[in-house]
């Protein structure tokens, strides 16, 4: 990094945000598998959020890969590059105030990490823990047939680990709740 590069300090303060919003800004880490719920439950919890008047944000895989991380693939090193960015970019919402959503799988633990110690105490991580056999039948994108037929390379539960949170902060098993179920118990924990 360039030595010429110096932090600013702004003029409104974090404080006066929060202040400003009604609501403390919060991290909402949703991790799981492909086809775990991620993006279903995250946008049930962001539309609970919104009616009660809360500012949300969502950051979600497929969208974010169009735009700011299009040059990234799904390598191990790419993984790490993809999810680095995006902890940067949440924890600027959430300075911004806001209650950010990310809905990546983020299957490395250490990436996970990574994002929690740059996050702070905002960080709630949201372990969406659908077994792989589920998954596969809902397979809602058709990436699970893609990647049993030999067509997607590196495939988190497949051919790629997945390193499941042991303390997340929520955990939720898709299983044995409802959308519903599920957004209710995130807008609980947050809202507590
Ligand atoms: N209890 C449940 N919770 C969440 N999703 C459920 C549940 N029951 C059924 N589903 C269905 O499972 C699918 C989950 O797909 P979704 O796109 O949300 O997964 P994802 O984790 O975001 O996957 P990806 O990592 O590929 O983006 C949806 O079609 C959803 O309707
Ligand atoms: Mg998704």
């Amino acid at each position: 990094m360039s030595e010429n590069i110096v932090w600013h300090n702004t003029s409104v303060s974090h404080a006066e945000r929060t202040q400003l919003n009604g609501h403390k800004p919060a991290i909402l880490w949703y991790t799981g598998l492909s086809g775990s719920g991620k993006s279903t439950i995250a946008n049930a919890v962001d539309r609970k959020l919104y009616e009660r008047g809360c500012h949300t944000y969502l950051l979600d895989g497929d969208n974010v890969r169009h735009g700011l991380n299009k040059d990234l693939g799904f390598g191990d090193n790419d993984r790490v590059e993809n999810i680095r960015r995006i902890t940067e970019v949440a924890n600027l919402f959430a300075d911004a105030g806001l209650i950010v959503g990310t809905a990546f799988i983020s299957p490395f633990k250490e990436d996970r990490a990574q994002a929690r110690a740059l996050a702070g105490e905002r960080f709630i991580e949201v372990f969406v823990d659908t077994p792989i056999e589920i998954c596969e039948q809902r397979d809602p994108k058709g990436l699970y047939k893609k990647a049993r037929a030999g067509e997607i390379g590196n495939f988190t539960g497949i051919s790629s680990p997945y390193e499941a949170p042991e303390s997340a902060e929520v955990h939720l098993r898709t299983a044995e709740m409802s959308v519903e179920q599920a957004a209710q118990v995130v807008v609980d924990y947050l809202l507590s």
